[in-house]
């Protein structure tokens, strides 16, 4: 939640309209279904954080870039914690 505001404030900086309607949440049935599901969430954000890290570059916007650095790093610590809960 504190990644998504941050992002929203930033399209808001930028003169853009952030998206109001949260994603559906799967939530697992299990304890070990739920650590995938959160380990694929933090996969995909890691994805979109590199994505979003090479277009802002592209388009030299570097308080985009760092701030996305910031969210890819936490989240890349969160992955890694969900990793060693499986193992
Ligand atoms: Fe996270």
């Amino acid at each position: 939640m504190k990644h998504s505001e941050s992002f929203a404030d930033r399209l808001y900086y930028l003169g853009g309209v952030p998206k109001t309607k949260p994603m559906d949440i799967k939530v697992g049935k299990t304890l070990k279904e739920m650590v995938e599901l959160d380990l694929k969430a933090e996969t995909e954000s890691i994805d979109l954080c590199k994505e979003i890290i090479k277009i802002a570059a592209e388009e030299n916007d570097p308080t985009t870039r760092l701030l996305t650095e910031e969210i890819l790093k936490e989240t890349e610590e969160h992955a890694d914690k969900f990793k060693r809960m499986l193992e």
